[in-house]
């Protein structure tokens, strides 16, 4: 069909008026890690030809770019593990500053020694590196088999090659909660910035999240006892969920993502897109659209893609409804964090 013949490429606005502008594009469901809140010890990994492609990978960013989508993050899993992942980084760095503002990733930091420079020169500028101890028996007991050297030699190989690093830490009643102003000090103290996040109940590990969450309310009084802290209002519409604060005696910023005690669906800016094609319109909820079979499935795959996308829009649900509430509760999904990615 010529392209004259397309449906118009609204800007994609849901029944809420919020317009998403912000893809997180998973493109693996692997990990070398296995984090006790992420995965279970033994995972069942999703048969490569479930995958999107390369090429799909870029149809569905493409389509994204076509209606507004500004930023997108590649995630996973570990995205880095995926062995073409370069190729995608290439071929998207190649839409920046045509329709596509940011490209970005989320990582664990264990390739990225191997990777930093090449991700620069893709286009990259930020990365987040997900890294919830600097005590390396702790991290190993976190991540069930990771070497905490890998990530920090990652962590000092990214901003060797400029690229501006945030640190995300899941903040976990037992495994981190008394070390996070240490690795507050140690990530302002590198010029970079740090998001802690509450644990959210996504898949069955073999833990329960009763003895993992900590309510992020509870970290910051802690927080405050020993340093100021001055909250910066972020006035954009869609500023997404993190909100940050500055800490005066380290001069960084601090930001908290506190889905379970505090929503900010209101400003919600994102879709996911799972690395077999599924669409989830909201990270807490089930409902989701298959772009892969768009994509495979139709003659006319770009004509399917969008429509897939509009009909998605449609249903985008207002919030999520997380809680962590009782010991032996079963997950609120059952899908990982892993599938969707964060
Ligand atoms: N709750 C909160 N954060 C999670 N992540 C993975 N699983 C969970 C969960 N159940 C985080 C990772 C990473 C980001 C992608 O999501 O630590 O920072
Ligand atoms: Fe891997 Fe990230 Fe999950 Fe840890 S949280 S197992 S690093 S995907």
């Amino acid at each position: 069909m010529a392209d004259g013949l397309l449906p118009a490429r609204a800007p994609l606005i849901d029944a809420f008026g919020r317009q998403v502008s912000y893809l997180r594009l998973s493109v693996t469901d692997r990990c070398d890690l296995r984090c006790t809140y992420c995965m279970a010890e033994h995972m069942q990994f999703l048969p490569k030809k479930d995958l999107l492609t390369l090429d799909e990978l870029e149809q569905v960013a493409s389509a994204f770019i076509a209606r507004g989508v500004r930023k997108i993050r590649i995630t996973g899993g570990e995205p880095l593990v995926r062995k073409d992942i370069l190729a995608l980084f290439e071929r998207l760095g190649k839409q920046l500053g045509h329709g596509l503002d940011e490209l970005t990733l989320t990582t664990n930091g264990t390739l990225l020694s191997q990777y930093a420079g090449h991700l620069k020169r893709c286009g990259i500028e930020r990365v987040n590196v997900s890294l919830d101890s600097l005590d390396p028996e702790a991290f190993q007991a976190i991540t069930r088999r990771g070497d905490l050297h890998k990530v920090l030699d990652g962590v000092d190989a990214a901003l060797e090659a400029g690229l501006k690093v945030k640190i995300n830490t899941v903040a976990l009643k037992h495994d981190n909660a008394d070390s996070i102003p240490d690795m507050i000090e140690w990530a302002h103290s590198k010029g970079m910035e740090m998001t802690l996040i509450e644990v959210m109940p996504l898949g069955d590990t073999g833990e329960d999240r009763i003895d993992q969450y900590i309510p992020l309310p509870m970290i910051r009084d802690q927080l405050e006892t020993r340093w100021t802290l001055s909250d910066l209002s972020d006035q954009r519409v869609n500023a997404g969920p993190s909100r940050y604060v500055r800490i005066s005696e380290t001069g960084g910023k601090l930001g908290f993502i506190t889905p379970l005690t505090n929503n900010f669906c209101a400003g919600c800016n994102r879709v996911r897109v799972t690395c077999t094609g599924r669409i989830y319109m909201c990270l807490g909820q089930d409902d989701h659209v298959d772009l892969r079979a768009a994509l495979r499935d139709s003659a006319m795959p770009e004509v399917a893609l969008n429509e897939a996308l509009d009909k998605a829009l449609f249903r985008k649900p207002e919030k999520h409804d997380f809680a962590i509430k009782r010991r032996g509760d079963r997950p609120a999904l059952p899908r990982h964090m892993s599938v969707t990615g964060g």
